[in-house]
């Protein structure tokens, strides 16, 4: 399969987001995003030895070197960061360097804010390796670390350059890291509605998972699609880029009640959804029948959707009220009126958000 681009059109910036097979094989693709002779590899231990190798091909006539960092949420953090300047330094780096993100949501992540940041800005272009990275954290410019004081609590808006998606790299991702991608893709069919919901159901009920190449590239350009639109309306969320935070305000509670170590991020945002979903319905928006859909889904993906008896509804109550989404004091939820309908809520009262997390309790 060969790449096709989508494009983020942003004000004073555009940039290529390249979907296929075999493009790290594509050394002219590669290298079309970079513009001087220095380019800085970043990946982790995990992704190194399977990927590290073919990338560098692509820049046997530059400066490139590599910087692996540990592997692992726990690894957002300061440390590593400076672990990357220092790598820069070291190789003395100029500001027309390009710095290349090759993994998943972490290093996505982590990267994006040292190029937003070493010399003031420099190319950055992001190569995702995890179905999440590629539905989601590599587009749309968020960067960040976390701190003590909370996930993605320091960060950045940073346009990349160019994405590419090489759909070979998810052959070597486990399935469990492959479903929690999925999860956000249901969440962008939920989102949406329609056509691409009925799309996503269709290959669930075929139990594709793992996913074939080619539905995982009809999954994958649409969810991009997706997320590219939104983006290109409100790049710094002020208003509708809420919306792709469907089912994470529970989410972001279950990870951190849990020390991020029980779930990955997208399990807890199927658990999100569905206590959305529940949540929409106790509203009466959407009928029992719609959470059942919602619910079928997930378990379809294989997904869980329940929160387990051992978590205490009180304390993940509490922690629920210093997510950052909370403007006003008030809680913020994004709720369904239909597939395809959503919208930010901030009525939503206590005694209605504990009945929700009792009804969700397994
Ligand atoms: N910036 C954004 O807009 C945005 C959006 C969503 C999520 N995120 C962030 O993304 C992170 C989660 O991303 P993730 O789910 O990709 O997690 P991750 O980066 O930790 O990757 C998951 C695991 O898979 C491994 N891996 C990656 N690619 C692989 C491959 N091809 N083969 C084998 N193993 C591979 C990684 O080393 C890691 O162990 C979180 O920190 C989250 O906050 C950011």
């Amino acid at each position: 399969m060969s790449d096709r681009a989508l494009t983020v059109e942003l004000e004073h910036h555009a940039y290529p987001i390249y979907i296929g097979s075999d493009l790290l094989l594509d050394d002219g693709l590669l290298s079309r995003h970079v513009m001087g002779r220095q380019v800085m590899l970043v990946t982790n231990d995990k992704i190194a030895p399977l990927y590290i190798g073919t990338v560098q091909r692509a820049f046997a006539s530059y400066q490139c070197d590599v910087v692996v960092v540990p592997d692992g949420e726990i690894h957002k953090n300061q440390q590593t960061v400076l672990m990357i300047y220092e790598a820069l330094i070291q190789h003395n780096h100029h500001r027309d360097t390009t710095i290349i993100a090759l993994g998943g949501g972490v290093v996505g992540d982590v990267t994006g804010f040292v190029a937003a940041t070493y010399k003031r800005g420099v190319r950055l272009i992001h190569i995702p390796t995890t179905l999440l990275a590629q539905v989601d954290a590599s587009i749309g410019g968020k960067t960040g670390i976390n701190h003590l004081g909370g996930k993605n609590n320091i960060g950045s808006f940073y346009r990349p350059h160019a994405v590419i998606m090489d759909l070979n790299t998810l052959k070597t991702l486990s399935l469990r890291e492959l479903r929690s991608g999925v999860a956000e893709v249901i969440k962008y069919g939920l989102l949406v509605g329609g056509d691409f919901l009925a799309l996503i159901e269709s290959f669930l009920s075929h139990d594709l998972i793992p996913l074939n190449t080619d539905a995982l590239y009809l999954l994958i350009k649409q969810s991009c699609q997706i997320k590219a639109e939104i983006v290109q309306e409100d790049e710094f969320e002020t208003g509708r880029r809420a919306l792709l935070n469907l089912g994470h305000t529970f989410a972001h509670a279950l990870e951190s009640y849990t020390n991020f170590e029980r779930w990955l991020h997208g399990e807890a945002v199927a658990i999100g959804l569905y206590c959305a979903a529940l949540l929409s319905y106790q509203l009466n928006l959407i009928t029992m029948v719609d959470v059942d859909y919602v619910d079928a889904l997930l378990k379809r993906a294989q997904l869980p959707r329940r929160i387990p008896k051992d978590i205490d509804i009180d304390g993940l109550y509490e922690l629920m009220f210093h997510d950052k989404k909370i403007k006003n004091k008030s809680l913020r939820f994004v709720l369904m009126k239909a597939f395809g309908t959503c919208y930010l809520d901030e009525t939503v009262t206590q005694a209605q958000l504990r009945s929700v997390l009792l009804a969700v309790i397994e």
